[in-house]
């Protein structure tokens, strides 16, 4: 990310202690780099050491300050209490967290099996709400103040074709931002989303475009003729994470440059004529994808 594009000044962030979950990779490893860089502590996790790592070194070398890695995966509760113990053990608690793990691939709904949903819908919405929880109970315990984020995307209004399980369980979470907002306001916990457009990423390209068409298709039908810039959405981020605006409770963002009221920002558009050799190619560069980083993986 281009850091000089960040609107906030040097030092705003300073103080906050940030968990952004799947912060090694993606749009994770993007908004980490902003509390980074504006002075926050921040903790990353994910399922593969080795990246969270690098991660952390590269950014620590750009930055400086405190980026930590903890291998995690947060389908795994007792692994998420594990690892929020030593967060709390490092200088005690956290000022806020970021939801942005998550898993999906496309598909025809007819071809995935309940092990193909549960390995979405465990991540998304049972894993957020896992990490959610127990961090949300130590807070009003030790009645600590937080801002609690959430990634999600604008199927949250329009559920999405061909990838069901994904936009079945971003809602929930979209539900539980707006639900936690109102119950735990009054403990100074506060709770937003963003749902953010095409900010292309490695993961999700090669899950969600893996035949490596339709990208560029649908920038042009963006109106503003573009995919997102990285700065853009980690500028959003820091205002709903750092000080300043935190009347802001209950709401999701969406930053996409208005393709959700243009076209829907949905893959039916691009996947709706799709014949099944088309579906057997995407699915075997999918599952190839899985494997690999499988094979990289130390939890989970
Ligand atoms: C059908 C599939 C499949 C595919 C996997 N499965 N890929 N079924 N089509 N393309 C099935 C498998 O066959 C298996 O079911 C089950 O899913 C579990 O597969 P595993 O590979 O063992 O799963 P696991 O190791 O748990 O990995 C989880 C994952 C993986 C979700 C499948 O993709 C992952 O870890 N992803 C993390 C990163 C990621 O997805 N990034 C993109 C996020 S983009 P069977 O029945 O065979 O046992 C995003 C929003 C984008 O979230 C918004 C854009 C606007």
């Amino acid at each position: 990310m281009d850091v000089s594009k960040l609107m906030f000044r040097e030092g705003l962030m300073a103080g906050e202690r940030i968990l952004v979950t799947g912060g090694g990779t993606g749009l994770g490893r993007e908004m980490a780099e902003a509390f980074l860089k504006l002075g926050a502590t921040v903790y990353i996790c994910g399922r593969r050491q080795g990246k969270l790592d690098e991660t952390a070194e590269e950014l620590t070398k750009l930055h400086g300050g405190k980026i930590v890695g903890h291998a995690c995966d947060i389908r795994d509760p007792d692994a998420i209490h594990a690892m929020v113990d030593s967060i709390w053990a490092d200088g005690g608690a956290l000022t806020g967290v970021v939801n942005n793990a998550a898993g999906n691939f496309i598909s025809r709904t007819e071809d995935l099996s309940v092990n193909g949903f549960n390995a979405i819908a465990d991540i998304v919405m049972r894993g957020t709400f896992y990490v959610t929880l127990d961090i949300g109970k130590r807070l009003i315990a030790e009645k600590k103040r937080a801002s609690f984020l959430s990634i999600l995307t604008t199927w949250v209004w329009s559920g999405s074709a061909f990838v069901v399980p994904s936009a079945m369980s971003k809602t929930a979470i979209n539900a539980m931002t707006q639900s936690l907002a109102a119950e735990w306001g009054r403990y100074g916990l506060r709770f937003n989303a963003i749902a953010p457009g095409l900010f292309p990423t490695k993961g999700m390209s090669a899950r969600l475009n893996p035949a490596g068409s339709g990208g560029n298709s649908n920038n042009a039908m963006n109106p503003l003729g573009r995919a997102g810039e990285m700065h853009e959405l980690a500028n959003l981020a820091v205002f709903l994470m750092g000080p300043g605006a935190e009347y802001v409770n209950g709401q999701t963002i969406a930053i996409d440059g208005a393709g959700y009221q243009a076209t829907g920002g949905t893959f039916y558009p691009m996947l709706h004529s799709l014949g099944d050799a088309e579906w057997e190619q995407m699915r075997s560069l999918i599952k190839s994808t899985n494997a690999k980083d499988k094979a990289e993986r130390t939890v989970g």
